[in-house]
């Protein structure tokens, strides 16, 4: 174990800062926005903070907040001639993923937030966040993060300000969003509401108390104010709880605005398809949490699909919006990739590797002997020791003997979108690319197909709301059991669901080309357990069937569920994949489907009050069918 320290010697790994790029806080305004400023000390005098700072966003004050975050240990710079500009995290093994069950949408009426959210009466929850957050960040800076959501001068962004007291927040959203003066200036311009972000660790110092590499705090609150479009985040330091800009903003509070000025914002990935002649057609893609919506945005055609390529525009969230002629528009919110690190290797994603080989942060996999990152599935063969998320040792016979894994299953990276090397042209084009089709998708082990195509609109709406699939690590809770996931928006809806149903069948009204729906699966099993489908890079011949269909240009078969590919519909060059195996793959066994119409009936019933009464009849329509 020479090159490794375990946990109990992190603090040697801990590196001073050089005096000049020590990291003093500046609590000078850096807005002229009086509201601003105000709110700013408001928030100061409730949490206490020791410091305040303005951040602008600069690479030198990014330098030294990581080397301030080295000295406390919550970062460990890597080997540099390996990992440019690359930094690691281990995050308190309490704080490894979304908590959804404390995760709250306040909405002033329990019926606006629906069934599917946590809800708490605003008022209530407001004095219980005060009491909380009182002192909250003695001992520590308060960092003043004004942020794009979208490219600045995109009239699709929107602008938040998170009052934060973790760096780990800072240097990070510094990669998923435009941060700093761009963002303030625009807030000097007033055009543009700004969503105010509260969040603290919940983990006041004490004077002299030394601070914890990752401070955090067993009670965690989420919490999301949809009228008064704010979001108070206390307790965690960890992904969607704490870069509040992504889900927090971009979906919940976004779902919101987008509802009440008919737009979108959904949890989907945008890709572009170029055919050889060089024709682009994008789509976007909902697939829930942990379901490969990375690997799918950032697809190498196989071999046999030569002159096919894929652009990556995004790979989590999308707020789309029609054109001035009914032509849907979408644009990526955000400017980074926080991807899930376990299965990602250069088979699997090389462009996400090669996306994550520079000025990248990784939270929670693993550190190797010679200050590089590991996880499960990078390469075939795990290194012969290294030090595990929690810092423990760990060599593949460890792994055997206690199950433990080097990397936690939600262990991320951090990387600029701007280093994928797939990254659409148009990626940052403040109108947005235009939208051609929908896809929706689950991990499914057996029932549904590989891909089918929704009759029309509404058959598609139905088919997003009624998705399932089974649940990922990416949040805390149980791993593997199928839930109802609509849209894949399930945490993350902003609002009661059956209005969101009722809001995607409004949205058609005013489209002159409506986008055609197809749902996927690339998770179905054969009776030995194992997937039928190689996914991945084969994906692609399911997406060129959909951009086909989407161009009116490939054929299809129609069954109970929809339209479906029949073998010679799919391009099979350079993939030997028996009729019969395909078959097995679209299959539709009619007794199975009708005990899934089941499953849809248990959140209809939820739902019912505001359920839009197509969704009943679509339901009857595919019961009749069946
Ligand atoms: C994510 C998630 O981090 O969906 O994107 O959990
Ligand atoms: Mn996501």
């Amino acid at each position: 174990m020479s090159a490794l320290r375990t946990k109990s010697q992190n603090s040697e790994t801990r590196a001073a800062a050089s005096p000049e790029n020590r990291f003093t806080p500046s609590a000078r305004p850096l807005s002229a926005n009086k509201h601003l400023i105000r709110w700013v000390e408001k928030i100061a005098e409730l949490t206490k903070p020791d410091a305040i700072h303005w951040v602008d966003g600069s690479q030198e004050e990014n330098d030294a907040l990581c080397a301030q975050m080295m000295e406390t240990g919550t970062l460990i710079k890597l080997n540099q001639d390996l990992w440019p500009g690359c930094y690691y995290a281990r995050s308190d093994p309490r704080d490894v993923a979304r908590v959804e069950d404390r995760t709250f949408i306040c909405s002033l009426s329990k019926e606006a937030a629906g069934p599917t959210n946590n809800w708490v009466d605003p008022y209530e929850m407001r004095r219980k966040l005060k009491t909380l957050f009182r002192g909250c960040m003695r001992g520590r800076t308060m960092y003043v993060l004004a942020f794009s959501m979208g490219v600045i001068d995109s009239p699709m962004s929107q602008i938040g300000v998170e009052l934060t007291d973790s760096p780990y927040v800072v240097v990070n959203m510094r990669i998923m969003a435009r941060i700093g003066l761009p963002a303030l200036a625009e807030i000097d311009k007033d055009i543009k509401r700004v969503v105010p972000c509260v969040h603290s660790v919940g983990a006041p110092l004490a004077p002299g108390q030394r601070d914890a590499p990752w401070p955090c705090n067993d009670e965690k609150y989420i919490v999301h104010y949809p009228e008064t479009r704010q979001i108070w985040s206390y307790g965690s330091g960890y992904g969607g709880n704490a870069l509040l800009g992504k889900k927090c903003f971009a979906l919940r509070i976004a779902s919101n605005i987008a509802r009440d000025e008919g737009w979108m914002a959904e949890h989907m990935l945008i890709l572009g398809v170029e055919d050889p002649q060089g024709e682009k057609t994008y789509v976007a893609a909902a697939f829930p949490s942990a379901c490969g919506k990375t690997n799918f945005a950032m697809m190498i055609p196989p071999e046999g699909l030569e002159g096919w390529k894929v652009w990556t525009v995004g790979d989590d969230i999308a707020w789309i919006k029609p054109d001035r002629n009914g032509q849907l528009y979408a644009i990526n919110p955000e400017a980074g990739f926080f991807g899930v690190a376990p299965g990602t290797s250069p088979e699997t994603n090389p462009n996400a590797i090669a996306t994550l080989s520079r000025n990248s942060i990784f939270t929670n996999v693993a550190l190797t002997p010679n200050g590089g990152v590991w996880w499960e599935g990078l390469t075939d063969e795990p290194p012969a020791e290294c030090l595990d998320w929690q810092g423990n040792y760990w060599t593949p016979q460890i792994g055997r003997e206690t199950g433990r894994r080097a990397a936690h299953p939600n262990s991320r990276f951090t990387s600029p979108a701007a280093q994928c090397p797939s990254i659409d042209p148009q990626w940052e084009n403040p109108g947005g690319v235009p939208i051609s089709a929908f896809i929706f998708g689950g991990r499914r082990a057996s029932n549904i197909p590989l891909v089918f195509q929704a009759f029309n609109w509404s058959a598609g709406v139905y088919v997003g709301a009624t998705m399932g699939s089974e649940t990922t690590a990416a949040a805390a809770g149980a791993v593997g059991k199928v839930r109802r996931d609509p849209m894949a928006m399930l945490p993350f809806c902003g609002y009661h669901m059956g209005d969101y149903f009722r809001h995607w069948l409004r949205m058609q009204r005013g489209l002159s080309s409506t986008p055609k729906i197809f749902h996927v699966n690339w998770f179905r099993k054969g009776d030995d357990g194992k997937f039928i489908w190689p996914g991945y890079s084969q994906n692609m011949r399911v997406l060129k069937w959909i951009v086909d269909r989407a161009r009116s240009r490939a054929f299809a078969k129609e069954t109970p569920i929809g339209w479906v590919p029949r073998y010679s519909d799919i391009e099979w060059k350079g993939l030997d994949f028996p009729q019969e195996k395909f078959e097995q793959l679209q299959a539709v066994d009619t007794s199975a489907w009708k005990s899934e119409v089941m499953g849809h009936e248990e959140l209809f019933i939820e739902l019912h009050d505001h359920l839009p009464p197509e969704m009943i009849y679509e339901r009857e329509l595919l019961i009749c069918r069946l």
